[in-house]
């Protein structure tokens, strides 16, 4: 692969409250790794970047163009893109009976499963989405097929062959053996890929469709193989109840008693997580995927990110198709940033229709900002499923995972704001900024004109 080098507008973070930005700036890339970054690339090229090729391919940005980090969706089903934006007038319990077990039961059709999976893999690259841990269905051979799929594609990704054996239709339902033993096969077949691009995530579909015995038998897996975990929890009310019902504890505990709770285990959505229960997975170093369309699409609740991340624990974006109704993290920051909007408001107890305050204590109150949301879906995702020593943001020795986003075109092209005369007297910082808040506000995958992953272009 030939050495890259990008030169212009560069934005990254470190962390929920690090936000770099290089107004000139570059980013060079040589084996899919990132070798230099920073403000002066000719005082790099004479220095540490002296051995960096000399007929590396050269990407002269524009104005109107900037590099940012590829966007991670942590939690996504997969086969559920082929009902996207049905049923989302009905309760989670309601919508899993009536349409999602239904379609999920059509994947032992592997046929099928290949035309689906390979429009979601190229769907969700368009979006930008250049790591995503995706949720198969319980059938493992079509799995599989979606595994090839992000690697034959170049995405990065996690695949989990779901496991449910009780509480579930007699149509889309396992015996506790079969489901470990197929759990075993597909981490076996999937090792024989042979990548570090697509890897093996061990998958109960939640705690509701999972005997204690399944729980126990997928945490001895993970922990033989050192595998990553992902899962739902405390998503809704009415599924609270029930778990606790059948587990006579914690929804938490009831994964953390299998062995389910690590630090590389990725649960969704943790709505009406306790405080207990967020002590827990601080302790484990587990982290929450935030599923905000969904949320709010199933009337879930509000999740509050910034009391998981205050307390500890480690929080990335999922769109949670097709319980979201969108495959774009870039619309899942703007969900988060609404719901984080309404957690304000409520926070602060205003009296509806007054503007007054009844708690006026809780007015400092601070929703998330849009450079902490790009964090939650970049770097956050990332550390949410514990890649961020492979990719995440822009420092040297991660994988160039990465967008190149173009304001000069539609839908942002025809604003005209850059010919503003008060804009030309704006800094080339505030220039930046403004250009990334048209982007995340305004923008779509249309902005999204080329993405990279491991340094090779999949867009
Ligand atoms: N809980 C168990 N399965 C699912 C699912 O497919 N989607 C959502 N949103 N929640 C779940
Ligand atoms: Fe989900």
């Amino acid at each position: 692969m030939t050495a890259k080098v990008f030169l212009g507008q560069v934005i990254y973070t470190k962390s929920l409250n690090e936000f770099v930005i290089y107004t000139n700036g570059f980013v060079a890339v040589q084996n899919g790794k990132i070798v230099g970054e920073g403000d002066d690339y000719v005082a790099w090229k004479n220095g540490a970047g002296k051995d960096f090729p000399q007929d590396a391919e050269i990407t002269q940005m524009t104005k109107e163009q900037f590099l940012m980090p590829g966007l991670v969706d942590c939690h996504i089903h997969a086969p559920q893109v082929a009902q996207i934006g049905l049923g989302l007038d009905m309760p989670l319990l309601e919508w899993l009976n009536t349409y999602t077990f239904p379609l999920e039961a059509k994947f032992t059709d592997q046929e099928f499963a290949s035309k689906v999976y390979t429009k979601v893999v190229e769907a969700t690259i368009k979006s930008g989405t250049t790591l995503a841990s995706y949720f198969g269905t319980n059938n493992k051979d079509s799995t599989l097929i979606l595994a090839k799929e992000a690697l034959r594609q170049g995405q990065r990704a996690l695949v989990g062959k779901v496991c449910s054996n009780c509480n579930s239709p007699d149509f889309y339902v396992e015996k506790t053996e079969e489901s470990l033993s197929a759990t075993k096969e597909f981490v076996d077949e999937m090792s024989k890929l042979s990548t570090e691009l697509v890897k093996p995530i061990i998958t109960p579909r939640f705690a509701l469709s999972c005997t204690k015995e399944l729980l126990s038998g997928l945490g001895a897996i993970a922990k033989e193989h050192n595998l990553h975990v992902q899962s739902h929890i405390s998503e809704s009310v009415a599924e609270i109840d029930f778990v606790k019902q059948l587990f006579s504890t914690s929804y938490a505990k009831a994964y953390d008693n299998a062995g389910l709770l690590t630090n590389k285990t990725v649960m969704a959505h943790a709505v009406h997580l306790e405080d207990a229960e967020i002590a827990l997975f601080k302790e484990r170093g587990t982290s929450v995927a935030h599923c905000p369309a969904s949320n709010t699409m199933l009337s879930s609740g509000f999740c509050d990110v910034l009391r998981l991340v205050e307390n500890g624990v480690k929080v990335g974006l999922g769109t949670d198709v097709s319980g979201g109704n969108s495959i774009s993290i870039q619309d899942a920051i703007l969900r988060a940033l609404d719901v984080s909007h309404h957690i304000e408001f409520v926070k602060k107890q205003h009296i509806f229709g007054t503007g007054k305050l009844q708690n006026a204590e809780k007015a400092d109150y601070k929703p998330l900002d849009y450079k902490q949301a790009i964090y939650l879906a970049t770097l956050g995702g990332a550390e949410a499923l514990a890649l961020d020593n492979v990719c995440g943001n822009f420092v040297v020795g991660k994988e160039f995972d990465a967008l190149l986003i173009d304001t000069g075109v539609y839908p942002l092209h025809n604003f005209g704001f850059y010919n503003m005369e008060d804009y030309d007297k704006k800094s080339a910082e505030v220039k930046l900024l403004e250009m990334v808040q048209k982007f995340i506000y305004t923008g779509d995958d249309r902005n999204i004109s080329k993405v990279y992953v491991a340094g090779k272009q999949v867009k």
